[in-house]
């Protein structure tokens, strides 16, 4: 294993042990096991991921000036908000394309029953000889035998951990590791018969796994008592079709004119086979979505538009472009219906060198949603099943969410630009950015190794600490109206006077408080407390009367 990738794991471990320790995140339901692919948001975790929300509700919907033109926006845009349900007609998924086609294709182990992702099986097989003895006779045989081993991503050390499974499962010392003979080719799904010849990861004999089935991955639920199967429905996959089904409410009841975009911030729900890497494969997150109605004639204008102002929305909280990426799709990978999509993509510590991971889809859909919702699915790329009469079994609303522009007096269905973003890819990937360890003088001036968490004011959970030098001659009831004052103010500030000040100010370095203020011997006397930078380590004398104003201005309000 490569020292920087060691140091990469070493550093998500880090990471992961801090959000415990210090209450950003825990596993769901742990004191009864946990549930896989379920998280839940401590204090600080809950007030982190309130901050992203807010910073993407802010900067894309509620402080978006629709009379002016932002710096290179083809033209001046609304932006409306909506919160639509969770459980929606099932229809709607029928028309989106989700009940037929949001699936993973999965096999499953007769023997321990256990279900695997088939494109998470990258088809690495193993053939190596085994010598047995028949039965009453001590003649020996050489037996071929092959296995099959769940992948995980590629790299040395994978390699490693395969042929360690690879020999303890064909009974071999590990000086026989040279007589394993790796098959390299990633099997196609139709090549199912092979599946028979594969030892699943935890059976101990060949042809456990039954051939490739489809997977839907949206949950489902029952409406009502009777939970017939005409009562089913789903949980949201993605927030996005609660905005185009009430596209044309939307624009009857608000009088937006094209362009302009719905934003929407809700749980979604997918039954993720393999959940992992700590929120970043999730079965319940939190999606930010926007859905971006424009003439067709200008939608390619707008697809660069929104690629790069979302580019730059991470950059601006403090990710480092180095570690970002706007990769965009290649032909083969892009819908049907698709002129592009790119995706806004992270280096996460968890990732191999080189690696990056999505953060948020910005996808041209052309007119398919609208379409589809009105018309039902017309495309025969889709494969969808024609009932008796030759027409799409499903049927779209029969609605007409065409839009007129009566200014150019015309009648058009809008392409849609859909920036799609992770709230809890992202909170992920800004605690990621901001994670660091550094070397601190302590009070006496002996080097100290710190954990510090460097995210942007905007997103830190607690904004300022305010500290009593010492529990006396007055300064705790100094620190505390200052404290008082903050609150009221509406900064979330923490009060403590525990311990010496240097660890003091190493726990908010930990949970990434921006500045601390201390009320020390000098206060009584010129009515000043010190501020503390916690990336510079500057400290200057404030004026008690000033600080909430400097603490305000230092956040950008
Ligand atoms: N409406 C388009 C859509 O849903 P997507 O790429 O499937 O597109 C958008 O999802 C974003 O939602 C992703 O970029 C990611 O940030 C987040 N996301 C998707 N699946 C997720 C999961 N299982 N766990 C956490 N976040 C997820």
């Amino acid at each position: 294993m490569s020292n920087q990738k060691k140091n990469e794991e070493n550093r998500m471990e880090q990471i992961v042990a801090l959000c415990k320790r210090r209450g950003f995140l825990f596993q769901s339901s742990e004191i009864y096991g946990g549930v896989n692919g379920f998280w839940d948001y401590g204090p600080l975790g809950t007030e982190l991921k309130r901050n992203v929300r807010n910073a993407w509700w802010e900067d894309m919907v509620s402080t978006h000036d629709e009379l002016s033109c932002l710096e290179n926006a083809p033209k001046p845009f609304a932006m409306v908000g909506l919160e639509s349900s969770i459980i929606m007609h099932p229809q709607v998924w029928k028309c989106s394309g989700h009940y037929d086609l949001f699936h993973d294709f999965m096999v499953d182990c007769t023997e321990s029953k256990k279900r695997y992702r088939f494109d998470h099986m990258r088809g690495r097989w193993a053939e190596a000889e085994r010598k047995t003895k028949s039965e009453g006779s001590d003649e020996v045989t050489v037996e071929t035998v092959k296995a099959f081993i769940t992948s995980m991503e590629p790299g040395e050390e994978v390699e490693e951990s395969i042929t360690a499974h690879a020999l303890k499962f064909f009974g071999l010392k590990s000086k026989y590791r040279d007589k394993i003979n790796w098959l390299s080719e990633v099997l196609p799904i139709s090549s199912i018969d092979n599946l028979q010849e594969a030892v699943a990861p935890e059976a101990t004999r060949k042809g456990t796994l039954t051939e490739p089935r489809e997977f839907n991955l949206m949950f489902k639920t029952t409406l009502g008592a009777l939970g017939g199967a005409d009562d089913a429905a789903f949980l949201r996959p993605e927030t996005a079709q609660g905005i185009f089904v009430n596209f044309k409410n939307v624009v009857d009841s608000s009088r937006v004119k094209i362009p302009f975009g719905i934003a929407q911030i809700g749980k979604s729900f997918r039954n993720e086979i393999t959940p992992r890497n700590f929120t970043f494969r999730s079965r319940e997150f939190e999606q930010m979505e926007i859905e971006f109605f424009c003439h067709p004639d200008e939608s390619s204008q707008w697809y660069e538009y929104w690629r790069s102002r979302r580019f730059n929305w991470y950059t601006s909280l403090g990710i480092a472009a180095e570690h970002l990426i706007l990769r965009e799709h290649h032909q083969e990978e892009l819908a049907h219906y698709s002129v592009g999509t790119a995706d806004i993509e992270y280096a996460f510590p968890f990732l191999s060198e080189g690696e990056y991971g999505e953060l948020e889809g910005v996808a041209h859909r052309g007119d398919f949603d609208l379409r589809s919702h009105m018309e039902g699915k017309l495309d025969s790329d889709l494969n969808v099943e024609l009932n008796e009469h030759g027409q799409p079994k499903h049927r779209g609303s029969g609605k007409d969410l065409s839009y007129f522009d009566d200014q150019a007096r015309q009648r058009f269905v809008p392409h849609v630009i859909e920036p799609s973003a992770g709230a809890d890819r992202g909170t992920l990937a800004f605690l990621c950015e901001a994670y660091q360890q550094d070397e601190q003088p302590d009070d006496k001036g002996k080097m100290q190794s710190r954990t510090v968490l460097k995210l942007h004011p905007r997103l830190a959970p607690v904004k300022a600490a305010v500290f009593p030098l010492i529990k006396k001659e007055g300064m705790p009831e100094v620190a505390a109206k200052i404290y008082h004052e903050f609150r009221e103010a509406g900064i979330n500030a923490q009060y403590d006077q525990q311990g010496a000040i240097g660890r003091r100010y190493r726990r908010q370095d930990e949970i990434g408080t921006p500045f601390c203020i201390t009320v020390d011997g000098q206060t009584a006397n010129d009515q000043t407390v010190t501020l503390r930078d916690r990336d510079t380590l500057e400290q200057e004398r404030i004026p008690i009367k000033k600080v909430t104003e400097e603490i305000q201005s230092r956040l950008g309000r």
